[in-house]
Order: C-alpha cells, then sequence, then structure tokens
C-alpha cells in the first residue's frame, strides 16, 4: 500500500499510514518500547507518566504555547472548543487517563498510549472502536520544529481535540471501519489520501473565511501559515472521488489542500459503501499532487512557487 514514509516531511509527521514500516519507524517503536513493559496484543501500552523528564514538559509547553498563540483565528472553532472542553493541560504532558474522563463523556472516545506507528489493521481497529492510538513519548528539543515520526504532541495536541465534536468523532470511527473493509480490498492507497487530506491536512469554510482543522497542520507552526496564508498551494473544494485519485507530499508542505463545508458534509460523503467506487476509481489515472482537474472547485490555484520536483507519493 502506499504511502510508504522512507521520506520526512519537512515540518511534521502526519499520520498512521507509513505503508510497509522502514526500518527506522521499527527501530523507533522498539525505542518507545521501554524495557520490561508489556506490549498488549492490540499494540497498546500503559502510558508510563512517571517516564517524562522536566525536558518532556518544557517541550511540550513550548510547543502548546506556541500553537495555541498562532491558531487564534486560524483554526475552526470546533478544535479550540474541543480543546476548552477536555482542558488539556498547557503546562505538562497529558495524562491520558484524565484526558479521557472527559472525552468519554462527550463522544465515548478514549486515547490509548502506543510505542510508535502500529501496523495500519490494528490502527483501524483502534479507531473502529473509538481508540485513538496516540504515542507516548514527546520529540527532543532539537526537534522541535522537524520530526519524522508522530510524537505525542501531534498525536495529542494535533488529534484529540476534534474527537470532542460529536459528528467528526462519528467520522473517524467511520473510517476506521472502511478502512478494515479497504484493507479486505486492496484499496487502502486510496483511503489513504483521504485521511490525508481531511484529517490531517483539511481546511473548512466557515464565515469568517477558511480555517484549519488537520492535525498535521494545526501542529506544525511552518504549515499553520502556509496552508491559509501562502499563494503558492492550491485550495480546492472537497470532492471525496477526486481526493481519492490524488497523490500527495510527505517531504514538503501540501500543494494542494481541500476545503470541507461541515462535518457533516465529510460524515455524508463517507456514508456510503466504497466497495463498488474503488474499482471504479481504480481504472482512472491518478492526479499529481499539484494537479487542477477539471470539475474542481477551485477557490484559489496556486502559483506554484517552491514546490519542489521530487515525486507525489
Ligand atoms: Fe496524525
Amino acid at each position: 500500500m502506499t504511502p510508504s514514509a522512507t521520506t520526512p516531511r519537512a515540518d511534521q509527521p502526519a499520520g498512521n499510514f507509513a505503508g510497509t514500516l522502514t526500518a527506522k519507524l521499527k527501530e523507533q517503536f522498539e525505542e518507545g518500547l521501554l524495557s520490561g513493559q508489556e506490549l498488549r496484543s492490540d499494540f497498546t501500552i500503559a502510558q508510563p507518566v512517571h517516564r517524562y523528564t522536566d525536558t518532556d514538559h518544557a517541550t511540550w509547553r513550548k510547543l502548546y504555547d506556541r500553537q495555541a498563540a498562532m491558531l487564534e483565528g486560524r483554526v475552526c472553532d470546533e478544535f479550540l472548543q474541543g480543546l476548552a472542553t477536555l482542558g488539556m493541560a498547557r503546562d505538562r504532558v497529558p495524562d491520558f487517563d484524565q484526558l479521557n474522563e472527559m472525552l468519554m463523556r462527550a463522544t465515548g472516545w478514549q486515547v490509548v498510549a502506543v510505542p510508535g506507528l502500529v501496523p495500519d489493521e490494528v490502527f483501524f481497529e483502534h479507531l473502529a472502536n473509538r481508540r485513538f492510538p496516540a504515542s507516548w513519548w514527546m520529540r527532543k528539543p532539537e526537534q522541535i520544529d522537524y520530526l519524522q515520526e508522530p510524537d505525542c504532541f501531534h498525536d495529542v495536541f494535533g488529534h484529540v481535540p476534534l474527537l470532542i465534536n460529536p459528528v467528526f468523532a462519528d467520522y473517524m470511527e467511520a473510517y476506521g471501519k472502511g478502512g478494515l473493509k479497504a484493507a479486505r480490498l486492496g484499496a487502502l492507497d486510496m483511503l489513504a489520501r483521504l485521511y490525508w487530506y481531511t484529517v490531517e491536512f483539511g481546511l473548512i469554510r466557515t464565515p469568517q473565511g477558511l480555517r484549519i482543522f488537520g492535525a498535521g497542520i494545526v501542529s506544525s507552526q511552518g504549515e499553520s501559515i502556509y496552508s491559509l496564508d501562502s499563494a503558492s498551494p492550491n485550495r480546492i473544494g472537497f470532492d471525496l472521488r477526486r481526493i481519492m485519485r490524488t497523490r500527495y507530499r510527505i517531504d514538503t508542505f501540501q500543494k494542494t489542500y481541500f476545503v470541507i463545508d461541515s462535518f457533516e458534509q465529510l460524515f455524508d460523503a463517507t456514508r456510503p459503501d466504497f466497495t463498488d467506487l474503488y474499482p471504479t476509481l481504480r481504472a482512472l489515472p491518478t492526479l499529481g499532487a499539484g494537479d487542477i482537474a477539471e470539475g474542481d472547485r477551485v477557490i484559489h490555484a496556486g502559483t506554484r512557487e517552491g514546490w519542489g520536483d521530487s515525486d507525489d507519493i
């Protein structure tokens, strides 16, 4: 399946779609599993809260403060509401059990700790059961702006606040169920593109203008600015079939951002069974990450400035 994450993005890792886990990611997973710690059959571990150092807490605090200040007026209201409702700690790495008390009450979701990227089907199984697997460990201070693997800040700050939103929460569960089915149908590459362009790099239209909701943007200082302010990337109205054909970037900021009108639109689009859709889309050519296609609802046609020449995934 694609993509195989052999190349780091410039700024922030995004998802669990690592494809065949690379040696580096396997190594990181081993590192994330502390000696003597039990790895359960679902790849989760007990969050080792006692292992966080003062440096880990300081790194969390620095990232949290920087992003919280940056996101005001950039991120969708639902994200900010989620952050407030969860009462997510700003001064230290959150204790997942504490987060889960509020999250479970709100939407029945919970965060579970994992040592690193888990196999795709394990990941889908968790989502299908309203569990979000989050790396427990924090990036090192020298990785504050650059990191290959998703760490606790990306996974928790980036992904968890929207799980408070009932519609988005349902979308994520449906996505997990769809992932299990797509794996059986050999269509994970197409479904991965949907995750990438929505859960990780999605924008949403609001009366106040475009806002961010994707976790890969939310947890990245550079892309929080670029995705909304830069003239370089395309911004195109959400279209499920189109997205499922669109390759993407793992080594640079995105060339195209897709814009939803609402979380209801997203959930409704993914309600149908994709079993018959996959072969239809498979018969069509894929689209490049920066292409504009016939029928696109173009909100902004990118200037393409600074786009890399390397291949899209
Ligand atoms: Fe992610």
